[in-house]
């Protein structure tokens, strides 16, 4: 790959000088996030010659930052908080699937051309095909949360033919407002009727932030589940949050976060680096040595 021209000025790509494929995670803050190490796991697994790199964005310095990196030729990069929507209008060209679920998590560059994709939908599907793999023959999912990941696990619930969705969450304005994006399959719940339906559901997936550390713990009690309920929670910091805790204690099958996680970098490092990547249980282990209780 050609590196056409490097202003000045941006700190660590001032000293590129090879051609190596170089990859990167745009975000504010990012330095916590995790997928450093799991890149670097891959490509040291691998034996390749690439690289990929934090690269602390403020959002007013996005633009600038895309255009010295497409300057430069760069592999591509994955795409955080708070830069998913707004990285939409600097991409030449975006897949169907980010545009169904309003966000773009993953970059590439091929011929000049900047591409977007969001790779959330395989992290969440592949997580459960791993894990459970009779989720693809279910009909009733129940989705707790209604914000950006919400929307992505809805879009990968429809395309598995997931004909009735229920979605709960504390404000039933935004619920009805995502519903309305799937209005056949998705119905918007209120919070205090989730319980009920539980006996319906084939899968629950809890998409809020309640149980992660530091927020408030997320209260559904599962005893009138259906004893071959699915439970995932796509929270991982814990790996073991309540919810997974009452689902194992009950019998359930309980798949934590973590693997969508790790899957859903799977296909950006394939764009990059030309070899499509394992999640292996020694890729498990080393990200989870680092999760807190
Ligand atoms: P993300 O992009 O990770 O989905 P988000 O868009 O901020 O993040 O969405 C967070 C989700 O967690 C929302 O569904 C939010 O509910 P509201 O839409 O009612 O805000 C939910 N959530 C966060 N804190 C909550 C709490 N204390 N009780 C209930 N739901 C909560």
């Amino acid at each position: 790959m050609a590196i056409v021209g490097r202003p000045s000025g941006f700190g660590i790509f001032d000293e590129m000088t090879d051609l190596m494929q170089r990859a990167y995670i745009l975000g504010w803050p990012v330095k916590h996030s995790r997928s450093p190490k799991i890149h670097g796991y891959w490509l040291k697994q691998l034996g390749l010659e690439g690289s990929y790199e934090l690269c602390e964005t403020p959002p007013d310095t996005l633009a600038d930052t895309v255009a010295v990196l497409k300057a430069q030729g760069f592999a591509g990069a994955n795409v955080t908080v708070p830069h998913k929507e707004a990285i939409f209008a600097l991409c030449d060209t975006v897949t169907s699937q980010a545009k169904s679920v309003g966000a773009v998590n993953t970059l590439w560059l091929e011929g000049g051309i900047l591409h977007g994709d969001n790779t959330d939908l395989y992290g969440f599907s592949q997580n459960l095909t791993d894990f459970a793999p009779q989720w693809q023959s279910g009909k009733t999912a129940m989705v707790l949360g209604a914000g950006g990941a919400a929307r992505a696990i809805l879009y990968a619930l429809v395309q598995n033919k997931y004909d009735k969705i229920l979605l709960v969450n504390r404000n039933l304005e935004r619920a009805q407002k995502l519903a309305a994006l799937w209005p056949d399959q998705v119905t918007p719940l209120d919070w205090a009727v989730a319980q009920t339906r539980l006996k319906e559901t084939d899968l629950l997936i809890n998409a809020t932030s309640l149980g992660m550390h530091g927020q408030p713990p997320l209260l559904i009690d599962l005893a009138s589940a259906n004893p071959t309920l699915i439970v995932n929670d796509i929270v991982y910091v814990p790996m073991q949050t309540n919810l997974l805790k009452q689902a194992k204690d009950r019998g359930l099958t309980a798949i934590d976060g973590l693997g969508m996680l790790l899957n859903q970098a799977v296909p950006g490092f394939s764009r990059w680096f030309g070899h499509t990547p394992q999640v292996t249980p020694e890729l498990r282990m080393l990200i989870a040595r680092d999760i807190p209780e």
